[in-house]
């Protein structure tokens, strides 16, 4: 499976999705690739972290940058079961030139900031990917969802989405939770912290299952 994790905005939650489904792919015995094209170079960073702690499994992680990417990830697809890639900050050309060729493209949005201009935006980019890339699947997962069950982002956001028929919303709803940023610091996914991160590590394997098809 070839995924990117994408989208317009910075900030959204685009390098913790790559890092936690990489390591939770690596435990399931995947030979899983992480593509880093962001400059910030957080995803390598992460993955660079993570080889340094011998009790977990190595990521491979490469860093790629330009309009090239396209053909290089194509390569790279013959040599790796799955790729991960993180698209980075904004839109970029390597965001719509990996949009070519990918099988899946994730928009993770900030619930709180959940705006139409940007998912107008990403509609229309995906629809000029898919005149190239016809088998392009794009979904949107709600990030950092108040976990105050009184806020109802998940229903306005469900509303939302209705008017895109391009972007379909994943039913997984990743909340706003410390353990990210524990596991992100350490090289880890939160399905590996412990002391457990129960509720984070529930959600993200929830996501996993959505995104794998498990
Ligand atoms: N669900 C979450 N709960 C708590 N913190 C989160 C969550 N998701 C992301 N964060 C934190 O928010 C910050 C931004 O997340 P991240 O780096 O994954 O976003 P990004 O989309 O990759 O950003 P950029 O556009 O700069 O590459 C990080 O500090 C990260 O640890
Ligand atoms: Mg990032």
């Amino acid at each position: 499976m070839i995924i990117l994790i994408g989208g317009e905005k910075g900030g959204t939650g685009k390098t913790t999705l790559v890092t936690n489904l990489a390591a939770m792919r690596r435990n399931q015995d995947g030979d899983v690739l992480v593509i880093d094209t962001d400059k910030q170079g957080s995803a390598s960073y992460w993955a660079a972290t993570r080889e340094g702690n011998e009790l977990f499994t190595r990521v491979p992680s490469i860093q790629k940058f330009g309009k090239a990417i396209a053909s290089e990830i194509k390569d790279l697809a013959c040599r790796y079961e799955d790729i991960i890639i993180d698209a980075g900050g904004r839109d970029s050309i390597e965001l719509r030139a990996a949009m070519t060729v990918v099988e899946q493209l994730i928009i993770p949005i900030q619930a709180s900031q959940f705006d139409v201009w940007t998912l107008a935006a990403m509609s229309e980019l995906v629809n000029q990917a898919i005149a190239f890339n016809q088998d392009l699947k794009t979904f949107v997962v709600l990030n950092r969802a108040s976990t105050n069950p009184s806020v109802s982002e998940t229903q306005e956001a469900k509303e939302v989405l209705e008017d895109f028929e391009n972007l379909k919303l994943l039913n997984t709803v990743v909340h706003d939770r410390i353990a990210y940023r524990k596991a992100a610091k350490s090289g880890l996914s939160v399905v590996e912290l412990q002391p457990k991160e129960v509720k984070a590590a529930r959600e993200m394997t929830s996501l996993y299952k959505e995104i794998f098809h498990e």
